[in-house]
């Protein structure tokens, strides 16, 4: 019989080629940039199943292009580039990739937090420069992370990760969430349940980990910043439009909060040139960019999209009600 037939819109690695190579017939996009829309709605004609990135939007337009396909599997765990209730009506199994890249991201977000608080990118900078004269008394003092307070603003898996890593730094940490989290778990992270006002009013520093969906988009707009601490810090590893980036850069100019270490942007790759400032550390988007975490996404993309072909149900499927109809 013949294998079902699966674009997948980057080479992905060793491990996932693998998975997928036995079980299908796969054209892999081999170049080192993005693939071109016209080139995606070129290949997934006659594709019965998608391996994709959130750099592909899959929308009315991309699934007209390919009639006959299955599945659109995510390597990534937010999958606000599907739209998942178009998929299910077309009987399209979307999937993407939670929990292998928690501990990956949470590390991260850590990262942003001592960089900024640090003024690492600063330091560096001058310690590259060739400029560095001498040590001083007063010399890029930053703003200490241990023993302050760490508000956190979605209490999901990722969320949590980052509160785990808070009891060596000594710091307080609260939390914000639509759903207050478990007693066992509070007490576990040490975390205390606040509201968001009193959340951005009480920590020292603020990082995001809420998915991005309407009742979220824009949730950090200048009122919010109005909340917060000037002598604190905004860290974002969830996506970019969580957070209205021009209410950001008046809060930043205007010293409403004292600094941002941000991985994710409301119009990636771009980034608006308010935040390219001292105060504000910058990464393109690689909070989970270690190689095993992103080889873990990769293989467990690849696995949703072979179960689904062996008539079994994607561990990962985000609508499930389409398997009732095939
Ligand atoms: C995700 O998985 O949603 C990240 O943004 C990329 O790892």
């Amino acid at each position: 019989m013949a294998k079902p037939k699966v674009f997948a819109t980057h080479g992905l690695f060793d491990a996932a080629r693998k998975i997928l190579n036995e079980a299908c017939d796969v054209e892999y996009w081999a170049k080192p940039e993005r693939p071109p829309r016209e080139e995606v709605l070129q290949r997934v004609k006659d594709k019965d199943g998608l391996i994709c990135l959130l750099t592909e939007k899959i929308n009315e337009e991309l699934l007209g292009a390919a009639p006959k396909l299955r599945i659109a599997a995510n390597v990534a765990v937010g999958f606000d580039n599907i739209d998942v209730p178009l998929c299910t009506k077309r009987g399209v199994a979307a999937t993407n990739t939670p929990g292998v890249l928690d501990e990956t991201t949470a590390d991260f977000a850590w990262t942003l937090m001592m960089a900024v608080a640090r003024r690492l990118s600063e330091g560096e900078a001058l310690a590259r420069s060739g400029n560095w004269k001498n040590w001083n008394l007063d010399q890029l003092v930053g703003t200490d992370v241990w023993g302050k307070t760490l508000g956190i603003v979605g209490f999901g898996r990722i969320g949590r990760a980052v509160a785990r890593r808070a009891s060596g730094f000594q710091m307080k940490v609260i939390y914000t969430d639509a759903v207050r989290a478990p007693e066992g778990v509070e007490k576990e992270l040490k975390a205390e349940f606040r509201e968001m006002n009193a959340l951005l009013a009480e920590a020292d520093f603020v990082s995001v980990h809420v998915p991005l969906l309407p009742e979220t988009r824009g949730l950090f707009d200048a009122e919010k910043f109005s909340r917060m601490k000037p002598t604190s810090f905004l860290i974002n590893t969830s996506r970019g439009p969580v957070v209205n980036e021009a209410a950001l850069v008046a809060a930043l100019e205007g010293g409403r909060i004292a600094g941002a270490g941000l991985d994710v942007y409301e119009n990636e790759p771009l980034i608006h040139r308010g935040l390219k400032r001292a105060n504000v550390v910058l990464a393109p988007h690689i909070a989970s960019a270690s190689l095993e975490t992103r080889t873990k996404m990769a293989c467990m993309a690849a696995e949703n999209v072979v179960a689904l072909f062996a008539g079994k149900r994607p561990t990962n499927i985000l609508n499930p009600e389409i398997l009732k109809s095939t």
